[in-house]
């Protein structure tokens, strides 16, 4: 997600933004820019890469005088990251600057409207509609033409805007993406966290959704969408630099798994357009899905068992084969490929170099490719014939959570999309799925609420030295990446197994005091995984079992159990998942381990 900076005061703003984007530098980014406003108009530095090109360009901010500007860190989704796609944007006529945190929803539609009214686009950005749209408004009313064009937006903004006409104000605005005003002496400050005030001033307001704020060193005045103005409560801030980067959780991974409701809605909704849906610029025809024969998904670690969830929703909503392989495995397996097949890659960094070994092999074999990534113009996402993004914004902690939840979303949003288009579905099973789908993100959001009952169930079930995680089917695939969290965070041996499969030998390790997870959260197999509760718990295991919010049956077997919310089984793994999630984090946090950064573990790996 990107990061926003403003200031106004009684001194040059160059090098307070500097700074203000360097303490945001944690969220992740691939460009940087700022804007300054001074008597000769709007001064802008903008480039991609690191902050520290930035600073170079403009000599630490010294060659762009003025007292008042806007920063910004951006993380692409729309747009590769170069120079011109980064942020500040500037309207036709140089009058304005814009800076921008979110996703504009029907930035398409404005974008084709501004371009008929003669407005000329410099970047391939959803933000850059914002600052055409203020020039079309603007009538001398800097505050007027930011009110039209922002109730113009559909989607998620946090918007710093400068004018020349006004080199001593600022106008932020907010619309479901975090802004916070900050509140100095002879100067003011909005940021999209604390970070990058709290080394200014630690008394903050947080603007919420709807709300607009125009700042000038004499003070800040926060009105709503008519203009009326709103009475804000003035907070301090105590938290510590280290606290604010992580938003006051104690861990980037904890953020983020909190996050996850956010991450999922932004990489749904956007696609979901009334009841259709779009597949950005990658739409398939007909033709192109009829010509499939098979599906292959390779990834590695949790983006492999992301495609062992999504698999089951792709296969059976377009009844094509599919098959997840290791990328590692794939790479030197000479698979029988040819154009008839869709390799799916999935990967959260972009940057793995065995899903990019696998990927260059099948291509070289004739496959159709669709990459599935969270990084913008990464080298998976260039080498693909196609690229669906997941938007859930970048992710600081080693083990992915966001990451794999969103890879899931856009599993499940090409599954109904392809269904549709090749006409598999009713209209009414299409609503169907459509809603359920649409209502993900709340159901994540009600399994995170369960989080304070894990704390207990942790210590409880990961005192020993391994943790046996069984199911069957789409349990299982789940049970795969929970497994892989408790491993790659508390160095508890977890071993995820077919529940069917346990006879077969593995229950000669089940001994007393042996904790086991059951995921019987599939309605249609539940009491064969709930049988093997009872083989398990005959040996003397201790099983804490997952189950469907209202299968009150399993409470007689397990000795605890953590109903999930009730979603479509389609797209139940991206919710079963969660508190399993917070069941490693909380195993690891009671160990004291290094959460964020675990021991051996890099967060993209680039080597074989
Ligand atoms: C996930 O928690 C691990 N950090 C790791 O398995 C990761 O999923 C794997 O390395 C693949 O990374 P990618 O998604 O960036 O390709």
């Amino acid at each position: 997600m990107c990061g926003i900076v403003g200031f106004t005061g009684k001194q040059d703003a160059a090098p307070i933004l500097l700074n203000g984007l360097k303490k945001l530098e944690y969220r992740g980014y691939d460009s940087a820019g700022i804007a300054v406003c001074n008597a000769g108009g709007i001064s802008l530095a903008k480039v991609s890469g690191r902050i520290a090109r930035l600073c170079e360009k403009t000599d630490d901010g010294k060659n762009m005088p003025g007292f008042t500007g806007i920063g910004h860190t951006r993380w692409a989704t729309h747009g590769a990251p170069t120079d011109i796609n980064a942020h500040p944007h500037m309207s036709c006529d140089g009058r304005f600057s814009v800076v921008h945190n979110g996703i504009i929803e029907n930035y398409m539609e404005l974008r084709q409207e501004l371009s008929s009214k003669g407005y000329i686009f410099a970047s391939e950005t959803d933000t850059e509609v914002i600052v055409h749209l203020i020039e079309m408004y603007y009538k001398g009313d800097f505050r007027e033409a930011v009110m039209k064009a922002a109730s113009r937006l559909e989607g998620s903004y946090a918007l710093g805007v400068l004018c020349a006409d006004c080199p001593d104000r600022l106008i932020a605005v907010r619309e479901a993406s975090p802004l916070i005003l900050g509140i100095g002496i002879g100067e003011n400050f909005f940021a999209s966290d604390v970070t990058a005030l709290v080394s200014h001033t630690r008394n903050v307001m947080y603007l919420d959704d709807g709300e607009f704020a125009e700042l000038s060193p004499k003070g800040i005045s926060v009105f709503d969408c008519t203009g009326a103005s709103v009475h804000k409560k003035i907070s301090h801030i105590n938290w510590s630099i280290e606290a604010a980067e992580k938003g006051g959780f104690e861990h980037f991974m904890l953020k983020e798994i909190m996050e996850q409701p956010r991450a999922v809605e932004s990489t749904i909704s956007p696609r979901l357009q009334q009841n259709d849906i779009h597949l950005d610029d990658s739409d398939f025809s007909p033709e192109e899905l009829k010509s499939i024969q098979r599906i292959i998904i390779t990834a590695c670690g949790s983006a492999y068992y992301a495609g062992c969830a999504g698999k089951t929703a792709i296969e059976k909503l377009c009844r094509l084969p599919v098959d997840v392989i290791l990328a590692s495995e794939l790479r030197y397996a000479e698979p029988q490929i040819d154009e008839h097949t869709l390799l799916i890659v999935l990967s959260q960094s972009g940057e793995t170099a065995d899903t990019i070994a696998a990927m260059t092999e099948c291509k070289k074999l004739g496959a159709k490719t669709l990459a599935i990534v969270n990084v913008v113009g990464s080298t998976i996402a260039k080498l693909a014939d196609r690229t669906l993004y997941t938007w859930a914004g970048p992710e600081i902690a080693v083990a992915t959570t966001k990451g794999y939840t969103t890879q899931l979303a856009v599993l499940y949003i090409f599954a109904l999309y392809a269904a549709k288009t090749m006409k598999l579905l009713s209209r009414e099973e299409y609503l169907r799925l459509l809603d359920a789908l649409r209502s993900l993100p709340k159901k994540i959001q009600q399994a995170l609420d369960m989080n304070p009952l894990l704390p207990k169930l942790a210590e409880k079930y990961s005192s020993n030295h391994s943790v046996f995680y069984i199911g069957r089917n789409s349990d299982y695939a789940v049970a795969l990446e929970a497994a892989l969290k408790m491993k790659e965070i508390s160095y508890i041996h977890a071993e995820a197994y077919a529940a069917g499969e346990l006879k077969h030998g593995t229950i000669a390790l089940i001994d007393e005091g042996q904790p086991v997870i059951a995921l019987c959260c599939n309605n249609k197999i539940w009491e064969k995984t709930a049988n093997n509760i009872v083989e398990v718990k005959t040996r003397g295991a201790q099983v804490l079992a997952l189950a469907s919010k209202g299968n009150r049956a399993v409470l007689a077997q397990a000795d605890d159990v953590i109903f999930i919310p009730q979603i479509d089984p389609m797209f139940q793994a991206a919710v079963e998942i969660i508190p399993l999630q917070l069941l490693a984090y909380h195993a690891a946090k009671a160990k004291g381990c290094d959460i964020d950064k675990p021991k051996n573990l890099a967060k993209s790996v680039t080597v074989e």
